[in-house]
C-alpha cells in the first residue's frame, strides 16, 4: 500500500479560485493531505476560513508566521510536501514563476521547493493566447513543471475560448495520475467497457446492467501508469476520461469492428465490456407495432471479441472478465482456458454491477489471487500491477 501523499495547494488571484474549494474537498476525500497557501489576491476571491474548514488545517497567507518553529515557512512547508499544486495559476503568477521571483510566501515556496510543481492556469482567452503567456508556458514546460489544462469554454468575463481552469474532478484525476508509478510507460493498451445495445427496431434494444465503471477505472489506472490508452466504450453514462482516446461503439458488431481496427501494435487488450451474446437477426427499420399476438424475435450469436483477439497472430497480452452468478472460480478458469488467456478476472455480478466497489479474483497459470473488496479504481490499479509483472 502506498503512503498517503501530501501536497501544498497554492491559490492565486483569479475567479477560478472558487473551484479550489471543491478540489480541496475531493483531495481530502481521496486521503491526500492538503496544506493550503493563498496569495493576497486569492483572499479577495475566496476566504482562508473556507479553505481552513475544508482542509482541516490553518491556511498560510503571509511570509511572517510565528507558529512555524524555525520561522521559515517557505522551507518547512515545501520540505514536507510530495508536490506543490497551484490552483488556479494566474497569468501574473506564471510570469513570476518563470522569472524565479520570490516576493510573497507562495512564490518563495515554489522557488525553495525540492518537490515537483504542477500548475493549473486560469485566465481570459486573450491573456492565454498572448505571446508573453505562451512564452512563459513554454519556459515552465522546459523547466519540468507540469501544466494541467487549461480547458476551453465559457469564461467568467463572458467570452468563450481556451484559458478556463479544468474542473475540480479533472484536476483530482490528473493529480492522482501524477503520483502513480509509471509501470506501463511506453505500453499501448486497448480496453472495451460498458454494455452493448442490440437494436430491435429504431427505439428498442437488448442490453444489460453493466455501467462501464470497471472498464473506465481500468482505463484511468492505465493512463495513470503512463500507458497510451484506447477505450472502446459501449453504452455507458460515464464521461470520457481525460487523456484517453475514447471511441463509442454501442453494438457488439460495432465494438468488434472498432477493436479489430485498433488492435494492431497493442501490447495489452482487456475485454471488460459486457458484450451481448446474441443480437436480433434483423433490426426492423420502423417501430414494431403492438398487436394481440405474441412476438418472436430471432437472435443470432455475436462474435466473441476477446477470443478473436486472443487467437490473432502476434496477439497482445489478453485479459478477460468472467462475470458469474455461481461457481465463479470454476467457470472463470474454464473460460480462461477456452479463450486461451494468460489472465482472467472472476467477478461476482452481485458485488459488481453498477457499484463503485468490486471484489474480484485474478486467475492465471500460477493459480488464484483474490483481491479484497475495494473501490473499482483500486481494483484496477492492482490488476494492472499484476499485468505489468506478468508482462
Ligand atoms: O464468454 P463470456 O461472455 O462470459 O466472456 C466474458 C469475457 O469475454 C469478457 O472479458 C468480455 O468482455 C469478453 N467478450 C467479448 N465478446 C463477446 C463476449 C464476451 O469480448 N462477444
Amino acid at each position: 500500500m502506498q503512503k498517503n501523499k501530501s501536497i501544498v495547494l497554492g491559490i492565486t488571484g483569479g475567479i477560478a479560485a472558487y473551484k479550489a474549494a471543491e478540489l480541496v474537498r475531493l483531495l481530502v476525500k481521496a486521503n491526500i493531505d492538503v496544506q493550503v497557501v493563498m496569495t493576497e489576491a486569492a483572499c479577495q476571491f475566496i476566504t482562508p476560513v473556507t479553505m481552513q474548514a475544508l482542509s482541516g488545517k490553518p491556511v498560510f497567507t503571509g511570509m511572517w508566521n510565528a507558529s512555524i518553529s524555525n520561522g521559515m515557512p517557505h522551507i518547512e512547508l515545501s520540505r514536507a510536501a510530495d508536490a506543490i499544486v497551484i490552483v488556479p495559476a494566474s497569468a501574473d503568477f506564471i510570469a513570476k514563476l518563470v522569472h524565479g521571483r520570490a516576493d510573497d510566501l507562495l512564490s518563495t515556496l515554489c522557488l525553495a521547493r525540492d518537490c515537483p510543481l504542477l500548475v493549473a492556469p486560469a485566465m481570459n482567452r486573450q491573456m492565454w493566447e498572448n505571446p508573453a503567456t505562451q512564452r512563459n508556458i513554454a519556459q515552465l514546460n522546459a523547466d519540468g513543471i507540469s501544466i494541467l489544462g487549461p480547458d476551453s469554454g465559457e469564461q467568467a468575463c463572458g467570452e468563450t475560448g481556451l484559458g478556463r481552469m479544468l474542473e475540480a474532478e479533472d484536476l483530482l484525476y490528473l493529480i492522482q495520475a501524477y503520483f502513480q508509478p509509471k509501470l506501463l510507460k511506453g505500453k499501448k493498451i486497448l480496453i472495451t467497457a460498458g454494455a452493448t445495445l442490440e437494436m430491435i427496431d429504431p427505439v428498442r434494444a437488448i442490453t444489460n446492467l453493466s455501467s462501464g465503471k470497471m472498464g473506465y477505472a481500468i482505463a484511468q489506472a492505465a493512463y495513470e501508469m503512463g500507458a497510451e490508452v484506447t477505450l472502446v466504450s459501449g453504452a455507458s453514462a460515464l464521461k470520457p476520461p481525460l487523456g484517453i482516446n475514447t471511441i463509442s461503439a454501442t453494438s457488439a458488431d460495432a465494438m468488434y469492428q472498432s477493436v479489430m481496427q485498433h488492435v494492431a501494435k497493442q501490447d495489452i487488450f482487456i475485454g471488460v465490456a459486457a458484450v451481448a451474446d446474441y443480437s436480433p437477426t434483423i433490426t426492423q427499420a420502423q417501430k414494431i407495432k403492438k398487436s394481440e399476438s405474441s412476438l418472436t424475435i430471432e437472435l443470432k450469436p455475436n462474435k466473441d471479441i476477446l477470443a478473436q483477439v486472443a487467437s490473432l497472430p502476434n496477439a497482445p497480452f489478453c485479459v478477460g472478465f468472467a462475470a458469474e452468478t455461481e461457481n465463479m472460480l470454476e467457470y472463470a478458469e474454464q473460460k480462461r482456458l477456452r479463450k486461451i488467456l494468460p489472465l482472467i478476472v472472476a467477478n461476482d455480478t452481485n458485488a459488481a454491477m453498477g457499484s463503485d466497489q468490486n471484489s474480484v479474483t485474478l486467475l492465471d497459470k500460477n493459480g488464484v489471487h483474490p483481491l479484497q473488496r475495494a473501490p473499482k479504481i483500486d481494483i484496477a490499479r492492482l490488476l494492472l500491477q499484476h499485468v505489468s509483472k506478468m508482462l
